[in-house]
């Protein structure tokens, strides 16, 4: 027996001392240091991943050489298509051989509908669903809610690393699901399951695994109340893409996030609809996004924003009502509330609106939470709508952001934002003078393009 040994961790970057500290010198954190009982060093390695020294490149135990960059060949291993035109969008293209996903969200978001539904579709690949959460039976209703069963996909239930990867071996798979990396534990470090040096030991031996193998790991990771990926921050460093996903729950919608990808843009989105039997794609979201309206209502704007690759049309809305409290309450879901500060200046400065005795609410509908700069004028558009009450007519977009002297500043890639406005129906879209200039001719015959130079001159187009 290895002598016990104990370190403290701080539960927020994980970051090892051999004596409590009360503030992390690494991230700064304070409280953040817990004992856990640990294992000798000398005794790790012994059952954890271990591949034949044959199938890792360059064999074992050679010493990497440096190389100049002309003479590396790209190994052109192509990526997996997961089947999910979402999953694939915000992966940066398919899932890439030997790669490790974590994928984190909160408790009741569909993490394991969704990864068991790409684990069903994946039916030309052996595929191992492991669940340290759920039992077999647990997992099979739900696949039966799911659709159709998948001639390969091979359930374990088991939290144990040294025995999932033992069972592994004998199986060989070509993916391998694990839900979740708070439930695993590994035999070399002693403290409990979900523990920063277990997540941190199991996430390694998986990475081992992944890198070794070339077999992609989907990873299923819980966040912690302030949303972050529970577990110490060096996860997200270990693992090659982040995604999250998230969703109001008392809606339908689900929307999948990359927050880091080391084999594509960060900038990506994937739309879910979780539906009795599973996630359906949802790939026009702008329909959706739109669909509530029956009639044009005061408070209300349509911006043409651009998610990642991805034009969307989103609407604002605007609540703006007398103040009854001395200070006015300005708050925005989905937004950002500084941005919203300083538009609400621009409003009163520029045009002249009396804000300063109203509170603003603002909200992107359907639960989306944007930062693009071209839905600035549809914010002040719904903000001066809902102010008059008069409403905005249902057939006019905008997409231009606008500047502290109340001019209105072009955006990146018009054309995308036009055609997918002209696609949904959209007759006239307010655009920057600038935008407007460098538009080719006919190419958005259906649409009346409004160029314009100051917010005022939207506002008069709109309201008269
Ligand atoms: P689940 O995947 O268990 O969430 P997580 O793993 O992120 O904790 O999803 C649970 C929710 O999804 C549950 O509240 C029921 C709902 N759901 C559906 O609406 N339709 C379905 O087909 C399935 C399988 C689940
Ligand atoms: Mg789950």
């Amino acid at each position: 027996m290895a002598k016990l040994k104990t370190m403290y961790f701080c539960q927020s970057c994980g970051a090892q001392s051999a004596k409590w500290i009360g503030r992390c010198p690494s991230c700064g954190e304070w409280n953040t240091y817990v004992e856990e009982v640990i294992q000798k060093e000398d005794t790790q390695a012994a059952g954890s991943w271990k591949t034949p020294a044959s199938t890792v490149p360059g064999g074992q135990g050679k010493a990497a050489r440096p190389k100049v960059i002309n003479d590396i060949a790209i190994e052109d291993e192509p990526r997996y298509d997961t089947l999910d035109g979402e999953l694939n969008r915000v992966l940066g293209g398919g899932l890439v051989p030997g790669s490790l996903v974590l994928i984190g969200g909160e408790p009741g978001i569909g993490k394991s509908t969704l990864m068991l539904q790409i684990a069903m579709k994946l039916r030309h690949l052996k595929v191992l669903y492991i669940s340290g959460e759920e039992s077999e039976s647990q997992i099979k209703m739900r696949a039966e809610r799911l659709g159709e069963q998948h001639p390969q996909l091979y359930i374990l239930t088991e939290t144990n690393t040294q025995n999932i990867f033992k069972q592994i071996d004998t199986l060989q798979p070509n993916l391998v699901v694990v839900d979740s990396i708070q439930t695993m534990h590994s035999q070399l470090v002693e403290s409990g399951a979900g523990s920063v040096s277990q997540v941190r030991e199991c996430t390694a031996e998986l990475l081992k695994f992944a890198k070794e193998t070339s077999v992609p790991v989907l990873l299923i990771g819980h966040i912690t109340k302030d949303g972050s990926i529970a577990g110490p921050k060096i996860l997200e460093h270990m693992v090659d893409t982040v995604l999250q996903f998230e969703g109001d729950r008392h809606l339908s919608y689900r929307i999948l996030r990359t927050t880091k990808n080391r084999f594509g843009s960060t900038s990506e989105l994937g739309i879910y609809e979780m539906q009795g039997d599973g996630l359906r794609e949802v790939s026009n979201p702008s329909e959706i996004l739109l669909s509530q309206r029956a009639e044009s209502l005061s408070g209300m704007a349509i911006g043409a924003t651009l998610e990642g690759n991805r034009p969307l049309l989103v609407e604002v809305q605007a609540l703006v009502t007398p103040a009854t409290y001395g200070t006015p309450q300005r708050s925005a879901t989905g937004f950002d509330a500084k941005r919203l500060q300083m538009l609400l200046a621009v409003l009163e400065k520029r045009s002249g609106l009396r804000l300063g005795q109203h509170d603003v609410f603002l909200n992107i509908a359907g639960g989306l939470r944007l930062d693009d700069p071209a839905l600035d004028a549809a914010v002040c558009a719904a903000v001066v709508s809902s102010l008059n009450d008069l409403p905005i007519p249902g057939t006019v977009c905008l997409a231009a952001e606008v500047g502290l002297s109340g001019e209105i500043r072009a955006v990146s890639r018009l054309d995308q934002r036009l055609a997918e406005a002209e696609k949904l129906g959209f007759k006239e879209m307010y655009v920057s003078e600038f935008n407007g200039k460098n538009l080719g001719q006919g190419t958005h015959s259906g649409m009346r393009v409004q160029a314009v130079s100051r917010l005022d001159a939207v506002l008069a187009g709109l309201f008269g």
